[in-house]
């Protein structure tokens, strides 16, 4: 087999067979297939797209190109989740302790921030101690005995994946719907879970910026997900304003601490709940959307999802006291308030420029070796729908260098769209594809 003749085929529309999925990624995997062929057949697969049946092959083909996580020592139907990326996006830190408060096991693999998202990972890193390199074995035990653990992507999760993903950053095709999709699908089938609920994000702060786009994601990530044999959900939840009160890493642990006291912002309370809900059904312990609805909000009434937070804290290495006293974490030195200038109504607030105003005071990662200040970020003051009038304060910038603050403050009276009739209140549930 020849990788000028497969490229020439997809060039041609036509579509390539499991075996020349194979051949193409386990050579590519090898370094046997040069960049530059592997990037004429991306921009074929640009041009041409992909079928079902091949966007499939490709997914498994990458998944199967490193380790693939067997979970079955794990007892009971283990449940994951992924989100394509936001602002404001603690999701994890609440709905992972709702679930497993529930008794079903959340084995999950979680990434860094990169850009203007952020990652789990370095959310739960502001627990000084707290570690997300465990061995397998560790990952085992803890979701064994806790019912919950996170680890941090190993680098053999994928791999062709990794260097493919690499290669489409930088030739401009990123941007097909199957790459993306199998891309995403790649890592969630080599994580090993039974079940799968992906939250597709769409809106300003998106990948996705349009729904149409985001459901088409959805449809075919969860088709790749049934044809290979995984019980699989999207929910295709609202990012056109930041996901809660609180962007950058601290600010978002206290939030979520909040949120599992029961004081967490209606908006995004909505999006935990719905894909709270999908999980629960998929593990079988409710029959019906409500039934598991009202399961899960008993874990916020009866402090057990805040328990269990606390127990897989220390689980991990990190100081389960702070998860009760929010309050002693670290803060940064500046507090700069954002003043509105106009009368009116938030009709919008432009996620991806908060994203970029938490990155500038240092709560992002510009490359993925940066350092970042997890003390530093953005508390919305107003959100969405809210009146407001001249001299409120719009939001908070925290942060701990004068000049960067001011550059923040500029990209946030940017983000923040006021207009003079109260908007439509806005769903922040689009739909679920299952
Ligand atoms: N996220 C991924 O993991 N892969 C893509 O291709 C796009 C977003």
């Amino acid at each position: 087999m020849r990788m000028y003749d497969l490229i020439t085929k997809k060039k041609n529309g036509e579509a390539l067979t499991k075996e020349e999925i194979d051949f193409m990624i386990e050579g590519y995997t090898k370094g046997e297939i040069p960049d530059y062929q592997m990037s004429a057949m991306m921009m074929a697969i640009c041009f041409q797209g992909m079928s079902e049946e091949e966007t499939l092959h490709l997914t498994l083909a990458m998944r199967d190109s490193g380790e693939v996580l067997d979970l079955s020592r794990i007892d009971g139907i283990k449940v994951d989740k992924h989100s394509t990326g936001g602002v404001g996006d603690k999701t994890s830190l609440v709905l992972a302790p709702m679930v497993a408060a529930l008794g079903i096991p959340v084995a999950k693999m979680s990434g860094r921030g990169l850009g203007h998202t952020g990652g789990t990972i370095d959310k739960l890193e502001c627990f000084p101690g707290f570690s997300t390199s465990l061995t397998e074995e560790q990952f085992y035990e803890n979701v064994n005995n806790v019912k919950l653990a996170i680890m941090g992507q190993t680098a053999n999760l994928a791999p062709a994946d990794k260097k493919l993903y690499a290669l489409r950053d930088v030739t401009a095709t990123v941007d097909q719907l199957s790459l993306i999709a199998s891309s995403i699908m790649s890592k969630k089938l080599a994580a090993g879970a039974d079940a799968i609920v992906l939250d597709v994000k769409t809106g300003n702060g998106a990948f996705m910026k349009t729904e149409p786009d985001a459901f088409a994601l959805a449809e075919e990530m969860v088709k790749i997900g049934q044809n290979a044999g995984k019980k699989i959900a999207a929910v295709i939840t609202d990012m056109d304003q930041p996901l809660g009160n609180a962007v950058g890493n601290i600010l978002e642990v206290k939030e979520a601490i909040l949120s599992l006291n029961g004081l967490g912002p209606k908006d995004f309370m909505e999006v935990v709940y719905a894909l709270g809900t999908q999980m629960v059904l998929f593990a079988a312990k409710a029959e019906t959307e409500e039934e598991a609805r009202t399961m899960l909000e008993e874990t916020i009434k009866n402090k057990t999802a805040l328990d269990k937070f606390a127990e897989f804290v220390e689980a991990q290495g990190g100081d389960k006291r702070l998860v009760y006293q929010p309050e002693v974490l670290p803060s940064a030195g500046i507090v700069l308030e954002v003043m509105n200038t106009e009368e009116g109504y938030v009709s919008r607030i432009k996620a991806e420029d908060i994203g970029l105003a938490s990155l500038v005071l240092g709560g992002g990662r510009v490359t993925k070796d940066s350092e970042i200040d997890l003390t530093v970020g953005v508390l919305l003051n107003k959100k969405r729908g809210d009146k407001v009038r001249m001299g409120d304060t719009l939001a908070t910038i925290f942060a701990n260098d004068m000049e960067k603050a001011k550059e923040a403050y500029a990209k946030i009276v940017c983000a923040y769209e006021i207009q003079p009739k109260q908007p439509e209140p806005v769903s922040m549930i689009k739909g679920v594809v299952r």
